[in-house]
């Protein structure tokens, strides 16, 4: 029992840091590789500015406090900063061939639809939410769920406790290794 509680513990803190709402580059994630050419920047801000190696880009806002920003990355290291009153951001990432980036950088897997936000967003309350697992149902089957879970989906409904859905740079885009992951509630 004591070993469920600590780890609720660790998770609770984990969620409090996730739940700040300073400013925050959600896409692509710090020290990754994508390919040259055009990449779409997820980012959560209020009233933010970004750029890419000091110049301004435009944010669309999606959504209160939800931006994207189409970036045209020449091939070679870049710098995005997002700024606002809430503090600064930096995510450096590499455009072109990974055996290129410098070391222990990893590849980027994108994960689809990247520019559709309101596949998994709605505005609530003037807020900006996701608009649940059964969003992600509309393009994964329900029915192959337990074989990499473990759990039918009821139990793992937050998605998002384990994945990042803008892309990452693990496998399955995990936040967490797979044993962590799962501790998060089994101690
Ligand atoms: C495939 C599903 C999916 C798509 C498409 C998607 N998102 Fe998300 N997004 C999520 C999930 C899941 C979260 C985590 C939600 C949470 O933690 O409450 C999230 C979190 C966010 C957050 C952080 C919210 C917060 O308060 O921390 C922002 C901002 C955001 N998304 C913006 C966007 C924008 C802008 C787009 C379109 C350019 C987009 N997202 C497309 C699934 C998606
Ligand atoms: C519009 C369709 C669509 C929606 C909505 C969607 N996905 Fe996906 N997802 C895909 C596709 C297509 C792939 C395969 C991409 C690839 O491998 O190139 C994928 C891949 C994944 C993968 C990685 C699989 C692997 O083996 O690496 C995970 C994890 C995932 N999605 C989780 C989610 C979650 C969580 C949500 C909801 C927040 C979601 N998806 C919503 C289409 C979607
Ligand atoms: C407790 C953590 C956790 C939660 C919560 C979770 N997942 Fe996963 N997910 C994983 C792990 C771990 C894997 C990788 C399994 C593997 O390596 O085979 C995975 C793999 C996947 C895959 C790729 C494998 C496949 O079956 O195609 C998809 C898609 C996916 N998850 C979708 C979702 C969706 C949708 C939700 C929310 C309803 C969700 N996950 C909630 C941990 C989680
Ligand atoms: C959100 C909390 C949560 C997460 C995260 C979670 N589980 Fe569970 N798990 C439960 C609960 C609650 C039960 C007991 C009820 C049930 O079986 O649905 C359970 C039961 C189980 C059982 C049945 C045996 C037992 O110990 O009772 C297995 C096996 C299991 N989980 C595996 C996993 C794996 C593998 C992962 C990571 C992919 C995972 N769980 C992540 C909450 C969770």
């Amino acid at each position: 029992m004591a070993g469920v509680t600590r780890v609720a513990g660790a998770a609770l803190a984990v969620c409090l840091l996730l739940a700040a709402d300073g400013p925050e580059i959600l896409r692509p994630t710090h020290e990754s590789v994508v390919p040259p050419g055009e990449i779409t920047v997820v980012a959560r801000t209020k009233q933010g500015k970004l750029t890419l190696d000091g110049k301004p880009l435009v944010l669309a806002e999606a959504g209160p406090g939800a931006f994207s920003a189409e970036v045209e990355a020449a091939p070679g290291r870049h710098e995005l900063v997002l700024e606002d009153t809430a503090g600064t951001r930096t995510v450096s990432f590499f455009a072109g061939d990974a055996k290129d980036a410098p070391e222990g950088w990893r590849r980027f897997r994108s994960h689809p639809p990247v520019a559709a936000c309101g596949a998994c967003h709605k505005v609530e309350e003037g807020a900006w939410t996701f608009a649940g697992d059964a969003s992600c149902f509309g393009c994964h089957e329900k029915e192959k769920f337990p074989e990499a879970h473990t759990h039918n989906p009821v139990v793992l409904a937050e998605c998002q406790m384990c994945h990042l859905p803008h892309g990452s740079t693990a496998p399955a885009h995990l936040k967490l290794r797979r044993d962590l992951a799962c501790k998060q509630c089994h101690g």
